[in-house]
């Protein structure tokens, strides 16, 4: 069940938190693995990692702001590797203030790396899905993205983004077999969270109907089921894994 072998998976944001987990268990699963980040010496250690534990992955430095790079990066790729069939979309950057004070760069940087950086890469690898009639493309956008969250218009505005970028896409592909869906994250246990304040924490913990922060793992497998073969008739959607902070 949710096996994923003899499959490409590319997944952006892959040096680590959620892109980490994503990868590491795509790779458990069988696929071949590109872990698309900027920090080559993470993407490296962790496809160190992967390769020992008996899964298959390679390093591709990719900057999601710079679309003109994204061909020849691609092709530096081994040709195994090259044909991508599932893609996540996970790298993701905040510069979070209340509007009067956002700057405009600050909305600028949040949107071309989080929806535009999505829009350029899926245009880029879809090409060979649509070509061999088979692909997953899998968006990880955010519960605030549904909801809003003061101090994240930004953040909010690239998220559902994501989520209309993504239906329009599921309308267009469907009839090539090409799965588009997204995955939205309540809040999740990363390095950025654990800096929160204990109140802060308890705070946000009570508005969460499972009572816990997610793990980085739960967001993880509602991935893998969008990618997997299983989940060939599910497209358009968007998986909410928020224990239950937004219903
Ligand atoms: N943590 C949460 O509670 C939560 C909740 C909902 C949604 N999310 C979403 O989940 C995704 C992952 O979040 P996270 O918590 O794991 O964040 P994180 O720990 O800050 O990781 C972000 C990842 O994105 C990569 N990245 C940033 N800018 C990039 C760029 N220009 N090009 C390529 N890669 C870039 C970073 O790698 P490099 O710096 O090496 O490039 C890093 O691997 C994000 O889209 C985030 O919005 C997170």
């Amino acid at each position: 069940m949710l096996r994923l072998d003899g499959k490409t998976a590319l997944v952006t944001g892959a040096s680590q938190g959620i892109g980490e987990a994503i990868a590491r268990l795509l790779g458990r699963q069988g696929a071949r693995v590109v872990l698309a980040a900027r920090n080559e010496e993470k993407l490296k250690r962790l496809a160190a990692e992967i390769d020992a534990g008996g899964g298959c992955a390679r390093p591709l430095v990719l900057d999601v702001t710079q679309p003109e790079t994204f061909g020849e990066r691609l092709k530096s790729l081994p040709e195994d590797y090259g044909a991508v069939d599932v893609l996540v979309n996970n790298a993701g950057i905040t510069a979070d203030n209340l509007l009067a004070r956002m700057s405009l760069d600050d909305w600028e940087r949040v949107l071309r790396t989080n929806l535009t950086g999505a829009f350029a890469l899926t245009k880029e690898v879809v090409r060979g899905m649509i070509k061999r009639r088979w692909g997953r493309v899998i968006s990880v956008s955010s519960v605030v993205g549904m909801m809003g969250n003061a101090g994240q218009a930004n953040y909010a505005a690239a998220k559902a983004g994501l989520i209309g970028f993504s239906k329009s896409l599921a309308r267009e592909l469907g009839s090539r077999s090409v799965t588009v869906n997204v995955v939205a994250p309540g809040y999740i246990q990363t390095a950025m969270t654990d800096r929160l304040p204990e109140a802060a924490r308890e705070e946000l913990t009570a508005a969460i109907a499972l009572k816990r922060l997610g793990t980085v793992d739960d967001v993880a497998w509602a991935v893998l089921f969008l990618a997997s073969e299983e989940a060939g008739y599910v497209t358009g959607t968007t998986l909410n894994v928020s224990g239950g902070l937004y219903i």
